[in-house]
């Protein structure tokens, strides 16, 4: 591996093609089949009953009207839901949450199941569920941060370290020449991939099959197979198709354990697909936080500390804080740095890694508060960001395996014309009245790579097949992985079959962390190469090949021919070696992983810089972002159109979490009052105007061989922050709560 690591890696011609989606067609034509499409033969039909108080006891359910319903199969609830074998308390996986799965008659969250009823049709369950008339006993429920008097809980979830600390931070404080104190809070927000939830579940003696949309398929057989007491590989995952995951699908979650406990209860196929009402509560969500950044300068402008406090919420049975004040760890050059993490209890489902988790709302606040400093030092917040540029990175001291940063910032201004900006607020107006302004803020993600096999078969007339289990969430992952399986191979991208999207494949690893497109990628790499290697063997050890003798050399596949690497006069066709050795398919395999000895070396991180102009009515504060650049470096681009495509859907991902998104909570019964698309505001294409992508070329030699860093996350980052910045520099107020409403503005 290290080997590898030493040589950049040679590519043929499919990579860095913007390529359009393979998939495309399939989808837009309706032939791509989701997991909910599935009805196999006697299927039943499940519904979810969730809670409708966030705290109490239920005290009666009307089970006998239920189970009265001609309609209705079983209704299930604590008094008769069937043993799992495994421990629904624990966590069986990575990532993994504790399920809740009517283990009793509590009532945790609003949102949380009460019952299942299944019946023969999905009208006969949804009429059984209504007719459950569910009473309670409630108590008064906490669902905001202020509501939880203990706060002061170091968390140890989400492999957090509840603080980190750099220097003598003390000593930054009292060194400073200008600081700032302020607290920003960011809103909770709950995944809305387009698809919700769902399973068909199918069992066969103990062997279990799943229709299920999933980030990480080995690791969901596992979760699965854990709770049901059967082998991983009893489990097949079936995961052709993701309509978005955003982190919430890498995870075993109550409703499909439920569903599946559903099916081998009445030995029959049972279909699960969630409401968008119910994705708000049992599936993961981003926890609302609060942040305390305190920074300082020199006389100079040089950050003398960065102090980032994140308080977040967890839920009262289960431990995940939103890791906020990382962010802070990686970025700027300060003396002194430190960041910790408080946990507060609250009457909530338990959050979960939602797109960029830590970062998103890390880096809201820390692009913030360094405008603030950059307003009171009086300095331009680029020059005030280059000023503090982090040749290693702080927290840790180490080098970065690559950092294009600098040239991020510089093309990224240049193409929004950044140069001139006044430094103060307020002055500037466009044609018709509107207050304009502009503003940026750094991005930065890190990218981890997860472990993945895949396997690779080249035949004798020059087509291909290369398997690996990931999924595509709808990043167009398949399109770029089948672009670097092609150059490994040496085949044009046509004549590749790729088969991807089911557990029997080899473990294509987590598509999650933004590390999909590394983690597959590698390990397909691999196993092209792997199947090479042995052509390019063959062909050495015989006479008639005009690689004969060439045995320890590498070689490399391009264009149907595998030449010696470095010595361009030395090739041969694949069809001429296959001929001669009389074989119709040759077969390798491969696998990737970061080896931890070059991620103790470096440290590994995307970047980026955007820009951000917004107009605001003066009168009735309406805010509209009408420009947004972003200038990302992220090692290689393997498909610039579909790298461009992630990093646009992060940065609109930006103007929502800036300007729109926050699930709001009924303070007396506790529920998301707004759980629907009506009122959980997204943006739609009238709030994404001009949106300019630019890649910044990045040589990476110690990420992975193939010098892919990622680019599904990164994109919120840094954004919400310009536009917040922006916002400020149009109207002169500083909205330190996200998302910034017009009454933030009416009444600052
Ligand atoms: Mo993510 S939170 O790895 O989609």
């Amino acid at each position: 591996m290290s080997d590898i690591l030493a040589r950049p890696v040679r590519f043929g011609s499919n990579s860095g093609q913007p390529v359009t989606r393979r998939d495309g067609i399939a989808k837009v034509t309706g032939a791509a089949v989701f997991a909910a499409d599935n009805a196999p033969e006697k299927l039943l039909y499940a519904v979810y009953v969730p809670a409708t108080i966030a705290r109490g006891r239920v005290v009666h359910l009307d089970t006998d009207a239920a189970k009265a319903h001609p309609g209705v199969t079983l209704v299930m609830t604590p008094q008769n839901r069937p043993a799992l074998q495994g421990d629904p308390s624990e966590k069986p996986t990575m990532f993994s949450f504790r399920v809740e799965v009517l283990q009793d008659d509590t009532v945790r969250y609003a949102g949380q199941p009460i019952a299942l009823v299944v019946g023969k049709t999905l009208e006969a369950a949804t009429e059984g569920a209504r007719l459950l008339k569910p009473r309670y006993t409630a108590d008064p429920a906490r669902t905001a941060l202020d509501d939880n008097e203990s706060f002061g809980f170091e968390p140890e979830g989400f492999g957090l370290p509840a603080g980190a600390e750099h220097g003598d931070v003390e000593a930054g404080h009292a060194a400073a020449d200008k600081s700032v104190d302020v607290i920003y809070e960011t809103a909770s927000q709950y995944h809305n991939p387009m698809e919700t939830h769902a399973v068909v579940a199918a069992w066969e003696g103990d062997r279990l099959t799943l229709d299920m949309p999933s980030q990480a398929l080995a690791m969901s057989c596992a979760g699965y197979a854990f709770f049901f007491g059967i082998p991983a590989e009893n489990v097949t995952l079936r995961s052709p198709y993701l309509g978005g995951g955003f982190g919430s699908k890498a995870i075993p979650t109550g409703p499909q354990v439920l569903a599946i406990l559903a099916a081998r209860e009445t030995a029959r196929p049972v279909k699960l697909m969630l409401t968008r009402q119910q994705m708000f509560g049992p599936v993961g969500h981003r926890g609302a936080t609060r942040q305390r950044l305190r920074l300082g300068i020199g006389a100079k402008g040089a950050l003398t500390v960065i102090d980032h406090e994140g308080v977040a919420e967890t839920s009262t049975f289960d431990d995940f804080v939103e890791p906020a004040a990382n962010a802070s760890q990686g970025l700027y050059a300060a003396q002194a740095l430190r960041s910790t993490h408080r946990a507060v209890r609250l009457d909530v489902g338990t959050p979960g890694p939602m797109r960029a988790p830590g970062e998103a709302s890390g880096s809201a606040a820390l692009e913030c508060a360094m405008d603030e400093l950059a307003e009171a030092a009086g300095i331009d917040p680029l020059e005030f960001r280059l000023l503090n540029y982090a040749e290693t990175e702080p927290g840790t001291g180490k080098p970065y395996s690559s950092k294009a940063l600098r040239d991020c910032y510089l093309q990224g201004a240049k193409r929004f014309g950044w140069a001139g900006r006044p430094l103060q607020s307020g002055q500037m107006r466009d044609e018709n009245g509107l207050l304009t302004g502009w503003g940026m803020g750094t991005a930065l993600f890190p990218c981890p790579m997860f472990a993945a096999e895949a396997t690779a078969t080249l035949r004798a007339d020059g087509t291909a097949l290369v398997e690996t289990s990931a999924a595509d969430m709808g990043q167009g992952a398949w399109t770029a992985l089948a672009q670097i399986a092609a150059d490994s191979l040496g085949v044009p991208l046509d004549r590749l079959e790729f088969r991807a999207g089911d557990s029997r494949l080899p473990d294509g690893g987590v598509a999650g962390g933004s590390g999909h497109t590394a983690t597959a990628g590698n390990a397909l790499h691999a196993a092209g190469s792997d199947v090479i290697a042995q052509l390019g063997q063959i062909a050495a050890e015989d006479k008639d090949s005009p690689l004969h003798g060439a045995g320890n050399a590498r070689f490399v596949a391009r264009d149907g021919r595998i030449h010696v690497e470095g010595d361009e006069t030395r090739s041969e066709a694949l069809a001429d070696i296959f001929a001669r050795a009389g074989k119709a398919e040759v077969t390798g395999n491969g696998s990737a992983a970061r080896p931890p000895e070059a991620a103790e070396k470096h440290a590994m991180h995307s970047h980026g810089a955007v820009f951000a102009e917004v107009k605001v009515d003066p009168e009735l504060c309406q805010m509209r972002v009408t420009r947004l650049v972003g200038a990302f470096a992220a090692g290689r681009i393997i498909n610039p159109r579909l790298a461009e495509s992630q990093l646009m859907g992060g940065m609109i991902w930006g103007i929502s979490f800036a300007l729109h998104e926050e699930a709001k909570f009924d303070r007396r019964s506790g529920r998301v009052m707004n759980a629907d698309f009506a009122g959980y505001h997204v943006p739609v294409n009238a709030d994404v105007a001009g949106l300019e992508v630019i890649t910044v070329h990045e040589d990476d030699p110690y990420v992975n061989a193939l010098g892919i860093k990622g680019v599904g996350e990164i994109g919120i980052t840094g954004t919400v922050g310009a536009i917040a910045n922006a916002i400020w520099h149009a109207t002169g107020r500083r909205i330190r709560r996200f998302p910034i409403r017009i009454e933030d503005l009416l009444n600052a």
